[in-house]
């Protein structure tokens, strides 16, 4: 594989969200870096490997654990932008030890993959996905919130590691990746964009995941859900399409929305500034 400007690493490749930002950069006719946790279990990365088929040479697959320091360095090499996308996603009332299963990864990854973009000094631009439930975790959130109404200028401060611990560690991971951005000497070699994403829905890619998504897809499909569900129209998975002009941006985007049209621009005109489009997104969450 040559050394190109458009060479992407993605994080947690064999996720439902990243399996489709691999997608899209290979149809763009980038080459992309993908880290997995192991290569040898086929059948979990099936989809990636079917994709390495279709574009002979420019997938390469790595593997890489967010509790590894180190681990991301190797497949960073030669990369200008990084989708950091793994993060455990599971449902609350699965999780029994937060700060095991969820906020300790997602805050030593994001320390450790911006540890290797320090290092790497092909690393232009950094993409977080990080949530909405970054922006609030209980409505209390919203209440103290101008006009009651949820945006990119705030931290959820409900969440903790006993409560909401999935919101927690979305929380504790993007304030450590600000920092890091911030700690950069003058002027700073590398940006980082964050992706508040509400709902994500669509497709998998994968046919076998433990994915937090796709139990919540089974849940929404089975009529079970463990969440309110009060409008299915926020949040879709063609959202990575949104990625691709706000890459000359320091920006935190919240990615919800009520009205789609009114609300997604971009994804009826992706040619838009995602930041013209997503900093004055700011919308009432529909259910309080
Ligand atoms: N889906 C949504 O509606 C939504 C909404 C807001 C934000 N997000 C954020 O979007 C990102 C992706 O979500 P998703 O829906 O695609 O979830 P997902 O399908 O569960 O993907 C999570 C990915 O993280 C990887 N991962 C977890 N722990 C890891 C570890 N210790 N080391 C290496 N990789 C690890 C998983 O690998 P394995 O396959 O090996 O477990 C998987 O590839 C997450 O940061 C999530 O917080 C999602």
């Amino acid at each position: 594989m040559t050394v190109t400007e458009k060479t992407s690493l993605v994080t947690g490749a064999s996720g439902f969200i990243a399996s489709h930002v691999v997608q899209q950069l290979l149809e763009k006719g980038e080459r992309v870096h993908a880290t997995v946790r192991s290569t040898k279990n086929k059948k979990k990365i099936q989809h990636l490997l079917d994709m390495q088929d279709r574009w002979p040479g420019n997938l390469n697959l790595y593997e890489a654990d967010l509790l590894v320091a180190g681990s991301f360095e190797a497949p960073m090499q030669d990369c200008s932008v990084i989708y950091h996308i793994a993060s455990p996603f599971f449902i609350e009332n699965k999780i029994r030890d937060g700060q095991k299963e969820v906020v300790e990864p997602a805050l030593k990854g994001t320390q450790y993959v911006l540890d290797a973009v320090q290092k790497c000094e092909t690393a232009k631009l950094v993409i977080l996905t990080s949530s909405v439930a970054a922006v609030f975790g209980d409505n209390a959130d919203v209440l103290e919130m101008k006009n009651k109404t949820f945006s990119a200028d705030y931290f959820n401060t409900t969440s903790s590691v006993t409560h909401n611990s999935y919101p927690y560690s979305k929380v504790v991971a993007e304030k450590a990746a600000w920092k890091l951005y911030e700690e950069q000497l003058n002027p700073p070699r590398w940006k980082l964009v964050t992706i508040n994403l509400g709902l994500v829905l669509g497709p998998s890619l994968s046919r076998t995941s433990e994915s937090g998504s796709l139990s919540l897809l089974d849940q929404l499909l089975s009529g079970q859900p463990f969440l309110e569900v009060p409008d299915l129209w926020f949040g879709i998975s063609e959202f990575s399409r949104s990625l691709y002009p706000g890459r000359q941006q320091n920006t935190r985007l919240c990615g919800a929305s009520s009205h789609p049209q009114i609300d997604y621009p971009i994804f009826s005109n992706p040619e838009k500034q995602a930041s013209e489009c997503f900093d004055t997104h700011v919308r009432a969450i529909p259910w309080l």
